[in-house]
């Protein structure tokens, strides 16, 4: 699996050219009456990416309505806890859309984490129509990626208690110890397409890392994302490619 890594000289440029390419794979498949199951991420970085597609100026390109929403962890708080993946989705872009409620599958992290990741991955079987004993593909998942290498709720050492269908599980942060719920690997694996989006130099060297893997490069979770039979992207910044590029030049 090669990734496709497209670098832009900042944030800016980055989510406009994200957005653009999301907006053309929904009228896509509008224009071939499929519905649209987009996994978003939590994190800075994604945020300031709904926060451009909410603006006016974009936001009435695309037909939200052809969207499920899903996420790819969440933070076992309740929907209106400041640290809510959902609460900062719904403030930066849900909430302005005028969208079904049931188009935006929640992950409720007000509940028990182990009850709520077999709910969960249940109400994705089932949105997703997938078969029994088979794992769901999602159209879009788009990640962030933490310095150390995590993605969603991945981390590095930390192990993941899988729900039955292996389709969620949860854990607990390695730093803070708070409960969280996350989809696994392996459906991250199933998607038709991953996107990673980074910016800023914190994340030049783990960018680096996983895209220049070597013996001695950690094991990140993150690298192990490597879609089976979608396509990977990663959308950098000119910052968080810095390390790549120097690499690149060497
Ligand atoms: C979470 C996210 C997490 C996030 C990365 C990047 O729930 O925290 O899912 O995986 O995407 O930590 O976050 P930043 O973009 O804020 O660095």
């Amino acid at each position: 699996m090669t990734a496709e890594v497209k670098i832009f000289p900042g944030p800016r440029a980055l989510v406009e050219a994200a957005a653009l390419e999301l907006k053309n794979a929904v009228i896509e498949a509008k224009e071939s009456r499929r519905l649209f199951h987009l996994v978003l991420a939590g994190g800075s970085t994604p945020k300031a990416f709904y926060q451009y597609l909410a603006q006016s100026g974009f936001k009435q390109s695309i037909p939200w309505s052809q969207i499920h929403f899903y996420f790819g962890d969440e933070r076992s708080v309740p929907p209106d806890h400041p640290e809510s993946n959902y609460k900062m989705a719904y403030d930066s872009l849900l909430g302005s859309l005028a969208i079904a409620e049931k188009k935006i599958h929640r992950m409720r992290g007000e509940n028990d984490p182990a009850q709520e990741a077999s709910r969960y991955a249940e109400e994705i079987r089932a949105s997703l129509d997938t078969p029994t004993g088979k794992l769901p593909r999602f159209d879009w998942i788009f990640l962030g990626l933490g310095t150390d290498g995590h993605t969603a709720s991945i981390f590095p050492g930390v192990t993941l208690i899988e729900e039955a269908s292996g389709i969620c599980a949860t854990c607990r942060h390695p730093e803070t110890g708070q409960q969280r719920i996350t989809l696994t690997m392996d459906v991250l694996n199933r998607a038709r397409r991953v996107s990673f989006i980074a910016t800023g130099k914190g994340k030049a060297s783990v960018v680096a890392d996983i895209l220049n893997p070597s013996p001695n490069s950690q094991n990140y979770p993150a690298a192990e994302v490597q879609p089976n039979e979608g396509t990977l992207e990663w959308f950098l910044d000119a910052e968080a490619a810095s390390e790549q590029i120097k690499n690149d030049l060497s």
